[in-house]
């Protein structure tokens, strides 16, 4: 069964198909981030008019690449939601209009049951249950996933998310944009020698603004004397550790055997190391995404697509005109 898949909610056009839901043929991704690097972030509405003028071409190379013709595609899945609503409009746009001529059903998906699933293309007898510690740009949830396309959420952030967290103390300290790869590579030069605060809550919500309030009076108070590797080998095991430590309560507490980490900021080192060693540790088994499925494409928006499609979650687009994109779709909405 091949699938052809579309994610543009934020800085990456991409386009993939997949066959069966796990095994990627192409995965074109065409990345923004040169050009909002300039910026310190993401511009909405230049966002908005590359995806524009780069989605044809994605496509056009995902089937050249896949060696496979449009008519031998069976669904579309696209990314609805959540994200940037002119940049998720350009995503759904096409994908309906590419459902509507070759007439196959559009598969609307979300982006962190995405993100979730790049690990069923990087763990191929991966299987729910399980717990996400999912933590991207926009989100830090720990999410129980029952099954393919059951969803609960235990615990979020009730402010930054990681993501974010990273850029902004990147921003702080005078690295570059995207902030999470900068700091990790300069905490290669430091040692966490500052003390930062951790939070914690009777449930499992995280807090990432205090910890990052603390970095900026730091680094305002100390200058030119700040030891800038040393506060990021500080920010990034600290907020690692402050991950790892809620994931594995939620294990405990709910009996859990399995935990996948998703979303781009699980393309970092210590993090994964972290995970990994905790997890073996209490006897758990740990999955983590290959790198390149870490951060946003179409290769793990195709595979959550197949399960939703297999589950019968799916338009026939003759049916159903109107599916539009929802900046703010909660996860199992
Ligand atoms: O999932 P993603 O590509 O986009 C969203 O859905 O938000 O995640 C992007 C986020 C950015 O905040 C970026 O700084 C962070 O992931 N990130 C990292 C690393 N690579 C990307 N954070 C920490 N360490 C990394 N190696
Ligand atoms: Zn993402």
């Amino acid at each position: 069964m091949l699938g052809l898949s579309i994610e543009s909610s934020c800085d990456e056009t991409s386009v993939a198909i997949l066959k069966d839901g796990r095994e990627v043929l192409s995965n074109v991704v065409s990345t923004q981030i040169d050009i909002h690097k300039e910026f310190g972030g993401v511009v909405p509405e230049i966002a908005s008019r590359k995806h524009l003028t780069n989605i044809s071409y994605v496509v056009d190379e995902a089937l050249k690449e896949a060696k496979v013709d449009l008519k031998d595609i069976e669904y579309i899945g696209v990314t609805y939601g959540p994200g940037l609503v002119g940049a998720l409009l350009v995503g759904v746009s096409y994908a309906k209009s590419l459902a509507y001529a070759l007439n196959i059903p559009i598969v609307p998906t979300h982006h962190i049951e995405g993100h979730i699933a790049a690990n069923y293309i990087s763990n191929k007898e991966l299987k729910p249950p399980f717990l996400a510690l999912v933590v991207s740009g926009g989100h830090s949830h720990l999410i129980y996933v029952k099954d393919y396309t059951d969803f609960e959420i235990l615990g979020k952030t009730r402010d930054d998310a990681v993501g974010e967290a990273f850029d902004k103390v990147a921003r702080t300290l005078g690295l570059g944009y995207p902030g999470g790869p900068e700091v990790s590579n300069c905490a290669l030069k430091g040692k966490p020698t500052y003390n930062l605060p951790k939070t914690k809550f009777e449930n499992y919500d995280f807090s990432f603004s205090g910890i990052k309030t603390a970095v900026i009076n730091i680094a305002h108070k100390e200058g030119e004397n700040l030891k800038v590797a040393d506060m990021c080998a500080s920010f990034e095991t600290t907020v690692c550790e402050e991950l790892t430590q809620n994931a594995m309560r939620v294990m405990k507490d709910y009996n859990l055997k399995k935990v996948v980490l998703a979303g781009g900021v699980s393309a970092n080192r210590v993090l994964r190391n972290m995970i990994c060693k905790e997890a073996k540790k209490s006897g758990y088994e740990a999955f983590i995404p290959d790198l390149k499925y870490c951060t946003d494409n179409a290769a793990m928006i195709g595979s959550a697509a197949y399960y939703n499609y297999i589950s019968g979650k799916y338009y026939d687009i003759k049916d159903k005109l109107d599916l539009n994109a929802k900046a703010n779709l909660k996860v199992g909405e």
